[in-house]
């Protein structure tokens, strides 16, 4: 079988991923933690991990069956470069779920239709109604990095975007929508050994587009317009969660340690929920 874009992945990472990336992949032993900056070594072992997740999932349907019973709504979003882990988070997050009340919103690039209509419009038809939960995998945050890095949207349209994105943000939190904002954080080597698994592995091919293989080469002008974008869009009412996202483990269970601590819903096992790690989530100010 043909390799998606002819093996772009492996010819990146043979001929134009600085050396420093490069040497940490090959260096890197199962388990390791590829990048320095990360407050651990290892990654979390799977045994611990498994009954960690499992309890928390069962705190998720307590959350669920709350949010049924008292007509709550919840929003989700996760945000994070390429293989940062959103859709890996966003599956256990739901896993167990009832189906009914859950939808995972994951949308295309815009069409025809789309581009010419105020730019929240198609992400308002995905908010949930009383007793739902919504988990967007990419938002509508899409305008202030990824179509900028791509020029698929001008300077004024994004300069518009960070205009607006508060007052949006404040409606529907001041109507009551409990709304949760993510930054999975990964680093350079660790999205480039991803890249290359993704290359591989004919189930997880699918995963990869044009503009991660792009994207390869954009590394700072994302740093840049992330940078930005959490600097205006980290606010009182809606602010950022950002999780360092190196190991998959550890950032799956602190986006749900973080989502539960919030809510105060029926049967809570308090105790058992804790807080989430602060060395893998915190503010803006953890993200580098
Ligand atoms: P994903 O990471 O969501 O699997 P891609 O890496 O292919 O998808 O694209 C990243 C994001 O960029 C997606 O949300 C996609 O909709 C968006 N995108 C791709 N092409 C365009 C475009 N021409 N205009 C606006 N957004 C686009
Ligand atoms: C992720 O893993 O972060 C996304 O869900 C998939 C992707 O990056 O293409």
């Amino acid at each position: 079988m043909d390799l998606p874009f002819n093996g772009a992945i492996s010819e990146y990472y043979r001929n134009d991923a600085p050396r420093a990336v490069r040497e940490a992949i090959k260096r890197a032993e199962p388990g390791d933690i590829l990048d320095r900056g990360y407050p651990y070594l290892e990654r979390l072992a799977r045994k611990p991990y498994e009954a960690e997740l499992e309890a928390l999932q069962v705190e998720l349907l307590k959350m669920q069956a709350w949010v049924q019973t008292s007509g709550a709504r919840v929003v989700c979003l996760f945000e994070g470069r390429d293989a940062a882990g959103k859709g890996g988070t966003i599956k256990r997050f739901h896993e167990y779920m009832n189906p009914r009340g859950i939808h995972v919103v994951a949308l295309p690039a815009p069409h025809e239709r789309e581009r010419g209509q105020w730019y929240f419009q198609r992400y308002i038809k995905h908010l949930p109604t009383a007793g739902e939960i919504s988990l967007f995998d990419r938002s509508w945050y899409n305008r202030a990095v990824v179509e900028h890095v791509f020029g698929f949207c001008t300077p004024e349209q994004r300069r518009h975007f960070f205009l607006q994105v508060p007052d949006f943000e404040r409606m529907l939190v001041e109507d009551g929508v409990h709304l949760f904002k993510f930054w999975l954080n990964v680093g350079r080597a660790e999205q480039l050994k991803r890249f290359l698994d993704r290359e591989r592995d004919p189930l997880k091919q699918w995963k990869l587009s044009e503009i991660d293989v792009q994207g390869l080469s954009r590394w700072d002008s994302y740093s840049d317009a992330i940078r930005e974008t959490l600097d205006h869009t980290h606010t009182d009412h809606a602010p950022w969660t950002v999780v360092r996202s190196d190991d998959k483990r550890r950032a799956r269970l602190a986006a749900m340690r973080t989502v539960l601590n919030a809510l105060d819903y029926t049967d809570k096992d308090a105790r058992l929920v804790g807080r989430p790690d602060p060395l893998i989530c915190g503010g803006p100010g953890i993200w580098d």
